[in-house]
């Protein structure tokens, strides 16, 4: 692996590899050291969560970043070219990590530049370093990725952090349950390669009786942000929101993760149950952003 910018390019040997180095990172068991090195952190959509654990992952190793949070104060602004960009900062870091709001932009960026990338999101696609935080932390509460009953809820369509678990999850015999508004519904392409891998999926309207079986309710946001007629959000921005009501007859290893920032699908009544793991998911972020920067600068 010299770069990650789709869950569909990393094998269920890489995913085991890197859940192994994270809790070794976590432990303590292993300590890599980034010293030397410098990590760009090329942020051209808004990120809290992505950009600072990637930030506290480096510096935790021993490394250096430097940071952009949006075009405003950059030569993008004047009319420079994302591979202008790409190329310029090429020449003063040794990796980069890249969120952009245009699908297959990571992609781009491994063809323009010689360093290693890393995907933090691009569009409505891919998302795979959320993935791999979200495998860490299912297998940190379940003890194990296999023949795990998984319902994702909310925005499947535009929500990219779905599109790459589901793919991360496709090689450990999961069944899956996909609840969202009809225009919000999981992509044909994404199902296509389930059914191709034989994966168990349905797509529900309603959640509620599909609850006792969960292992694992993974909630995402309406994606505001990437609708083009403000009335079709304010249709679907409360078609599910959790509750602790709702939460009632669940089983005792039932988690509750959310890749967040969270608007309304939450209540906050729920965050002091056993059942919400969303903050510490959070922060498992962090060890496996550790974790993939050194297998992919091969840091042990
Ligand atoms: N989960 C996630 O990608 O959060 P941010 O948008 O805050 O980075």
């Amino acid at each position: 692996m010299k770069n990650l910018i789709s869950m569909r390019d990393v094998s269920k040997k890489d995913i085991l590899e890197l859940i192994d180095l994270a809790r070794d990172i976590e432990t303590g068991k292993v300590k890599p050291d980034l010293s030397g090195k410098l990590g760009a952190l090329l942020f051209f959509e808004p990120s809290t969560r992505t950009h600072f654990s990637f930030d506290t992952a480096i510096k935790k190793l021993g490394g250096k970043s430097f940071s952009m949070s949006g075009t405003s104060s950059t030569s993008v602004k004047k009319g420079e070219t994302l591979s202008d960009t790409l190329m310029t900062i090429s020449q003063y870091a040794d990796f980069i990590v890249m969120r952009h709001k245009i699908e297959g932009a990571a992609r781009f960026a491994t063809e323009t530049v010689d360093i290693p990338v890393m995907n933090a999101g691009d569009g409505t696609n891919q998302h795979p370093t959320q993935a791999l935080l979200d495998l860490y932390s299912i297998q940190k509460t379940q003890g194990t990725l296999k023949n795990l009953t998984i319902a994702m809820i909310g925005d499947l369509r535009l929500g990219r952090t779905v599109h790459s678990l589901a793919q991360a999850l496709s090689d450990f015999n999961p069944k899956f349950y996909f609840a969202s508004p009809r225009h919000l519904q999981m992509p044909q392409y994404i199902k296509d390669e389930l059914t191709q891998k034989s994966v168990w999926f349905k797509e529900v309207e309603d959640i509620n009786e599909i609850i006792p079986e969960l292992d694992i309710m993974y909630v995402t946001r309406i994606q505001k942000e990437r609708f083009a007629v403000l009335e079709d959000y304010e249709k679907v921005k409360d078609a599910y929101i959790i509750d602790k009501n709702i939460l009632t007859n669940v089983k005792n290893n039932f988690k509750l993760l959310h890749p967040l920032p969270r608007v309304n699908e939450i209540t906050t009544d729920v965050d002091d149950t056993p059942y919400a793991y969303y903050f510490q998911q959070a922060k498992n972020g962090v060890f496996m952003r550790q974790a993939i920067i050194t297998k992919l600068l091969n840091l042990i």
